[in-house]
């Protein structure tokens, strides 16, 4: 039984984004849509009381413990658990099922169980009933829950679990414009993109393009919008050569009358003047949640800065965190992997690893030397408001 997870709560919340959001966004975040995002939060929620059973660490947890303690106390004696558990903790604190003890160096943790027992399938099966597009998000993260016990205790990596050839087809679902859940992304980067536009145009380069589906959104909205003729040229680029291959083929099949886009191999972790992109040689950078990712975001804006031309600009859509610490559902999938979890730090603006906050990623970008940041929505005063918004697009001028 679900009970109707979010039928009484949607109503009210799709109203109060009517009145914060600009009109452009809210076709994308209607009534169904915000219960479709609590519904898939109740999923993920029922995966970890699932994986905190399995791995005995409501047991752990009875005794007052840092991160560390319970992960030791568990079993889970290898590093990469850290994160992830770290983040189940305060996932666990934030549905009342645990007590955090500040004070000392380290937040501490307490369970107040006993834990419920929530079967993960009806709410599934109530997705699937009210909207199977967001399926794809469900399968990647039922999947990476099979493997999430193994994963804590260090038996498997994060990236066998999620990125294994026979695992391809759940990338090729989910980062997709027919997913439900992560084609809002591409929708928001797209309006910012025709709203932050240059009005003579330009040569647009695509980081993380991925399986193609960011650049897709894209084309068709600044071809509904009649601007695909503002693009002089669109590079896109990525790292992972089987989703290069893959992100190429999807584009030239959807677009097929598509000239003036080259694709090429890129790593946002190396400089950019070595792998074909000249100093002040492009118009507009765009990323769709691919930057969070950088090893070194400071290294990597500062290449940006570098290929824009003075008065270019880079636009980012991302999943953006409202407060420091607070846990995003994605995240359960995502902390898998090294690159997500465990970048280069650099206090104040990249102090862990994840999602940034709005204020994170405005310190980030003037520190490497952008000027004029915006946000699409104004996102601090829209969660201000709607503490679960976790959408928006940043732009940042390279100043002249
Ligand atoms: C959230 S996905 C973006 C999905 C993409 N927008 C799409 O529509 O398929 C993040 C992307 O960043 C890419 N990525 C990871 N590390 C990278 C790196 N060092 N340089 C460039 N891209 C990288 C990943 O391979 C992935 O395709």
């Amino acid at each position: 039984m679900t009970g109707g997870i979010g039928r009484a709560e949607a109503p009210a919340a799709a109203a109060l984004l009517r009145e914060l959001l600009p009109p452009a966004l809210l076709p994308l975040f209607d009534t169904s849509f915000v219960r479709l995002h609590l519904l898939y939060d109740e999923f993920i929620h029922r995966l970890v009381l699932g994986v905190v059973r399995e791995t005995g660490l409501e047991q752990a947890m009875r005794e007052p413990g840092t991160p560390t303690e319970i992960a030791t106390r568990a079993g889970f004696l290898s590093g990469q658990a850290l994160v992830p558990l770290d983040w189940m903790l305060r996932h666990l604190t934030a549905r009342g099922l645990l007590e955090e003890l500040s004070g000392g160096a380290a937040f501490r943790y307490r369970s107040l169980g006993p834990f419920p027992t929530l079967d993960p399938a009806p709410v599934s099966e109530e997705q699937k009933r009210l909207d199977p597009s967001w399926m794809p998000a469900y399968t990647l993260a039922e999947t990476v829950a099979r493997d999430y016990p193994a994963f804590l205790r260090g038996e498997v990596t994060g990236e066998e679990v999620l990125f294994s050839p026979r695992r391809l087809r759940l990338w090729i679902d989910y980062f997709s414009n027919d997913n439900g859940l992560y084609a809002v992304n591409n929708r928001v980067g797209a309006l910012a993109v025709e709203q932050w536009l240059p009005k003579s145009g330009g040569v647009v380069l695509e980081l993380g393009g991925g399986l193609g589906s960011g650049a897709s959104a894209l084309l068709e909205r600044l071809e509904t919008v009649d601007r695909l003729g503002a693009i002089a040229e669109y590079r896109f680029t990525e790292f992972v050569p089987a989703f290069l291959r893959r992100g190429e083929q999807a584009l030239r099949t959807r677009h097929p009358g598509l000239s003036r886009v080259t694709f090429t191999p890129l790593d946002m972790n190396r400089p950019f003047g070595e792998q074909g992109v000249a100093p002040g040689s492009v118009s507009i950078v765009y990323a769709v949640n691919t930057l969070h990712v950088a090893h070194d975001l400071d290294f990597t804006l500062g290449e940006v800065l570098g290929a824009l031309e003075p008065g270019g600009r880079l636009v980012v859509s991302e999943c953006v965190r409202p407060q420091a610490r607070q846990p995003i559902e994605s995240e359960f999938v995502f902390n898998l992997t090294e690159t997500f979890r465990s970048p280069r730090l650099h206090p104040p603006d990249r102090p862990t690893g994840g999602f940034l906050t709005p204020g994170q990623w405005k310190g980030a970008m003037e520190a490497a030397g952008f000027a004029d940041i915006r946000f699409l929505p104004d996102i601090v005063r829209v969660q201000d408001q709607a503490p679960r918004f976790i959408a928006a697009a940043i732009g940042a001028t390279r100043p002249l």
